[in-house]
Order: C-alpha cells, then sequence, then structure tokens
C-alpha cells in the first residue's frame, strides 16, 4: 500500500528529499537520490500515482502540489548535480596537476664503444688514401680462410691460427670461425678487378687462453692494395701516414721481417712511441717501439689462387689488431676491458663520439 496522498504527507516526503539531497556528496550519491525520488519507483511518481485515491476535491490541490514539488526537486537536483560534477572536476584536476616547469628526468644515452670509434676513425683514414671499408663473414670455410691464402691442409703453418672449427668437413667444406680478416683478401680479389683498395674491419676468433694481451675474440683490420706497380714503398708510405693520422704527424715506422704464409717478403711493423717520444717508457716497455701488426707483398700463390697475373699485377697487404690501437692511443693496460661492459671503462670514451 502507498501512503496516503494527502498534502501533509508531500510536506514529510518534501523534508525527506531535500535532506537526503544535502547529503548526497558525490555523483553516485546523487543518482541514487534521483532514483529514489524522481525515478519511475520513486517516491514522488509513487504519490502522484496515488492520487487517483484521494477524495475530488482534494486531487486538484494535492496535484498541484505534488507538480510544484516535482519541479521544485528537480531544479534543486540539478543544480546540485551541477555543483558536484564541478568539484569532481575540479579534484580530479588537483590530483592531475603536471608542473610542466619542472626539469625533467634525464635518459642515460649511451656511448659509441671505443672499438667501434677505432674502426671509424680507421676507415676514415684509409678513405682518404683511396681504401673502400668492406665486410666479410665471420663465420668462413677453410678454403678461404687458409688454402687461398697459401696455407695448405697440411702445412705447418696451420697451427699458428688455434682455430675454432664449426664443421671438420668430413661430408662438405670445412667451415671455421676465421680466424684473421685475411680471408676478405682473396674474396675481395675473386669479385674485382685490379685496381683494388680496400680495408676490412671485423670479428676473429681463435681458440686461446685470456689475460691481459690476448683474447678469444679480436677485432681486426686487413688492408688490401692490388694493382700494377705496386711496390713495398707503397706499402710504407700508406702505413707510415695510417701512424702519423692516429698518434701524430711526427711518427716514425720500423719493418721487421716476418713470416706470414700470405705474403712475400713479410714484416711486422710497428711506430714510434708516442708517449716517450722513442726514448723508451712503461707504454713501450721501454724498447721506445709500439708493434702495430702484420704486413708484406701479396704471395704471387694467392693472386694466382683468385686468377691474377702475377707477372702483371702486385699488391700489398697488412693485418691491424684493433684493441692494440686503442691501447696504445689511450694507454689501456688490459685488452679485457672492452668485452668486461664495465660503463666506467666504456664512458671515460665517451667524448670520442661526443
Ligand atoms: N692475418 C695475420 C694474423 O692474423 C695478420 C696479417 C699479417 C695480415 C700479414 C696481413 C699480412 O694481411 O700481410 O696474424
Amino acid at each position: 500500500m502507498t501512503a496516503p496522498a494527502t498534502v501533509p504527507a508531500l510536506d514529510t516526503l518534501r523534508a525527506e528529499a531535500i535532506s537526503a539531497l544535502d547529503a548526497a556528496s558525490d555523483l553516485d550519491a546523487l543518482l541514487t537520490w534521483e532514483r529514489a525520488y524522481l525515478g519511475p519507483k520513486g517516491a514522488l511518481t509513487a504519490f502522484l500515482r496515488s492520487l487517483g485515491n484521494l477524495p475530488a476535491d482534494q486531487r486538484p490541490e494535492a496535484g498541484r502540489s505534488a507538480n510544484a514539488l516535482k519541479i521544485e526537486l528537480q531544479a534543486t537536483f540539478s543544480g546540485r548535480h551541477a555543483d558536484v560534477e564541478r568539484s569532481a572536476i575540479a579534484d580530479r584536476l588537483a590530483a592531475e596537476a603536471l608542473d610542466v616547469t619542472l626539469p625533467g628526468r634525464p635518459h642515460p644515452i649511451g656511448t659509441v664503444h671505443p672499438i667501434s670509434a677505432m674502426i671509424d676513425e680507421l676507415s676514415d683514414i684509409f678513405a682518404l688514401m683511396g681504401f673502400r671499408t668492406v665486410y666479410g663473414p665471420e663465420v668462413e670455410t677453410g678454403h678461404y680462410n687458409f688454402d687461398l691464402l697459401n696455407i695448405p691442409a697440411d702445412h705447418p703453418a696451420r697451427d699458428v691460427w688455434d682455430t675454432m672449427i664449426v664443421d671438420t668437413g668430413a661430408g662438405g667444406p670445412e667451415i671455421v670461425l676465421r680466424t684473421h680478416t685475411s680471408p676478405m683478401q682473396a674474396r675481395t680479389m675473386e669479385t674485382s678487378t685490379p685496381p683494388v683498395r680496400v680495408v676490412v674491419p671485423g670479428r676473429c676468433y681463435r681458440y686461446e687462453a685470456q689475460d691481459s694481451s690476448h683474447e678469444w675474440m679480436v677485432h681486426q683490420l686487413e688492408g688490401l692494395a692490388v694493382d700494377e706497380r705496386i711496390t713495398m714503398a707503397d706499402l710504407k708510405g700508406v702505413l707510415a701516414e695510417l701512424a702519423r693520422q692516429l698518434f701524430g704527424p711526427t711518427r716514425r715506422i720500423r719493418f721487421r721481417c716476418d713470416f706470414f704464409p700470405f705474403v712475400e717478403p713479410g714484416v711486422d711493423f710497428a711506430v714510434d712511441c708516442a708517449i716517450c717520444d722513442g726514448t723508451g717508457c712503461r707504454v713501450c716497455k721501454h724498447t721506445g717501439w709500439l708493434e702495430m701488426g702484420g704486413a708484406g707483398m701479396v704471395h704471387p700463390d694467392v693472386l694466382r689462387g683468385v686468377g691474377y697475373d702475377p707477372e702483371r699485377y702486385t699488391g700489398f697487404a697488412f693485418g691491424l689488431g684493433i684493441a692494440r690501437m686503442v691501447m696504445m692511443k689511450y694507454g689501456v693496460d688490459d685488452v679485457r676491458a672492452f668485452a668486461a661492459g664495465d660503463l666506467r671503462f666504456l664512458r671515460q670514451f665517451a667524448s670520442l663520439t661526443a
């Protein structure tokens, strides 16, 4: 049974509704209130529906009062709804406030690895002398890594490189991790005609015990120039220029006889120590010289192996250890530092690429 639809009952309803509306402090509570009083199942709707139960003479007044209340409650509700909504927005804005004048949080940026920086520097130096930088495969066949470089399978020199073997080649070609960048000499010559002038930076692998000057993975830079009338003087000129570009204009270089199966004659080459100017210090181990790598005149058998006529063409080749160049230039005394991933070490080279 609904409450009797009398005007005093309407006053009670009004008082209740107004105080409930005052108490509704958020949007959810307001919507609940709207359902409870103004909704199709709300108290005021019920009141209006029950008007028919009143004696006919009371109906018009009760009806008018109820409609007036409905309009009043609707207006009050709208006002209150707008207030609550406004303050909800204000609260949210305050909570999400962003001070755009605050300084940002810096994200650490990496630096180019000193080995990579040296590769770039070497590429630039050689580019000015007309050498193109090319790259070759790190997984190589024994054919390129050894055979075409005049190192046949039974040659004792094959023991010089303690090779990491991928496939011994029982049913096909022998596959190795390249032990040096020299196989790119043959690969380059096979696909070009003289004049050839390339440098080849890249990783090489050797089965070696590690210590302060040995790593099982090393970066080398191979150089190769082949043309008519290339002589040892050209080799010396190029390497002397390299030494001066890297270590300063007064540097001198030294050749000493050495043996590599793919060059004849072969040499090792050194630069006079830039730290002590060749007088002897800790960095050059008191010899006045820093060893840079091996070099020589390309062996006629190597030229013949790639189809070049050794009567017409001659060439020189050289191989540098890249970590060694960085160590010499910046006085690093342990090669293991390069792959150790210690940011304190690496960050010291940040300015090289800044
Ligand atoms: N490939 C040699 C090595 O890894 C270095 C080398 C020596 C390269 C003499 C050359 C060269 O091109 O002519 O020990």
